[in-house]
């Protein structure tokens, strides 16, 4: 099938870099004569046809912008049989031969179904956890790994002034990326992750965290750090617990979404651009239900099917540094 007009979506959680990429794919596409038109509020927008004609002036002063210009939601509708239909039956009004599809692993699902109707579809990673299985890098992470990494140094200034115990909780419900890079980053003494430590009785946690904080104490450290991945939760509780056993002063601070705004950093921005170059090309070639992703530090693309299969863990050597590199103590 010969395309003519390709549509963009952004979809699920926002990330800082999804207006870059926009941008790329707009600039790039209207470069090789496509019609580009934009799919305002995800697959939500798609079901009720919020299209809109983009130019290259509408991308224009972008680039730096935290958010998505086309906005985003979370559809419940889109994920059912007739939602996609439906959704389908518009874009085809519409004149939408191929939709790019920026967001996270639930966005690439409804891009294959919407594949399967006749629509070309291809997926660009996008969302500040990094946990799509089939890329080792996702736009916006590197960006919320920065703006989490500043405010857990300005809150150890802070900690250490008054030599208390601070838990700092990072966005991640399923994921402990964010929060393992952060710790290693900012030399936090201890990380949790839902992957290892969601299903950990709190008493068992705090009993952890005590004996970290004493073997600190023994060392002469004025704080102790601790990040949490928002899939552990219960900081508000850990920090009252820690505070009753030890007598040190304990403060959780949740960072939330502070962590999905702001202007993307030159990684997520020059990432953007040719992740969005590269779904265009896809197109250009008459792929469909592909996923631009980054493997062994190359971008190549995958199968969508076949990459909502794939693993990957938070690697087990960067969680264990956190513990090894914070301890002050001089024989290994
Ligand atoms: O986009 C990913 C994410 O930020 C997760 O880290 C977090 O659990 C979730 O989205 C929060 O979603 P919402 O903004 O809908 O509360």
């Amino acid at each position: 099938m010969e395309i003519k007009t390709i549509g963009v979506l952004t979809s699920g959680g926002d990330a800082p870099g999804m207006n870059a990429a926009i941008r790329a794919i707009v600039r790039y596409g209207l470069s090789c004569g496509f019609r580009m038109v934009g799919v305002e509020r995800g697959y939500h927008g798609l079901l009720r046809g919020e299209f809109k004609e983009l130019t290259a002036a509408s991308v224009s002063d972008l680039i730096q912008r935290g958010g998505t210009i086309l906005q985003t939601a979370r559809s419940k509708a889109f994920a059912t049989p007739e939602g996609i239909e439906q959704a389908s039956k518009l874009a085809k009004e519409y004149g939408l031969d191929a939709l790019i599809v920026i967001g996270g692993d639930g966005s690439f699902r409804g891009a294959h179904k919407l594949s399967e109707t006749g629509i070309n579809t291809i997926g660009i990673p996008g969302t500040i956890d990094n946990d799509i299985s089939c890329t080792e890098y996702t736009i916006g992470y590197d960006t919320a790994l920065n703006t989490a990494m500043e405010a857990v140094d300005k809150i150890r200034d802070t900690a250490t002034s008054h030599q208390r115990c601070s838990l700092i909780e990072v966005m991640g419900r399923n994921a402990g990326y964010i929060a393992v890079d952060v710790a290693l980053a900012t030399g936090a003494e201890m990380v949790l992750i839902p992957e290892r430590d969601k299903h950990c009785p709190k008493v068992e946690l705090v009993n952890r965290i005590v004996e970290d904080i004493r073997q600190s104490q023994k060392v002469g450290k004025k704080h102790h750090i601790v990040i949490i991945a928002e899939g552990v939760g219960g900081s508000q509780e850990l920090a009252q617990m820690i505070e009753e056993c030890t007598e040190v002063e304990t403060r959780a601070t949740v960072l939330g979404h502070i962590q999905r705004g702001g202007s993307p950093t030159i990684r997520d921005r020059v990432y953007a651009a040719k992740m969005g170059k590269m779904a265009v090309d896809l197109l250009k070639e008459g792929k469909t239900n592909r996923v631009v992703v980054v493997q062994n530090g190359k971008l190549t693309d995958v199968d969508i099917t076949e990459g909502l299969e794939m693993k990957k863990n938070v690697s087990e050597f960067d969680y264990e540094l956190v513990g090894s590199l914070s301890r002050n103590i001089q024989n290994c």
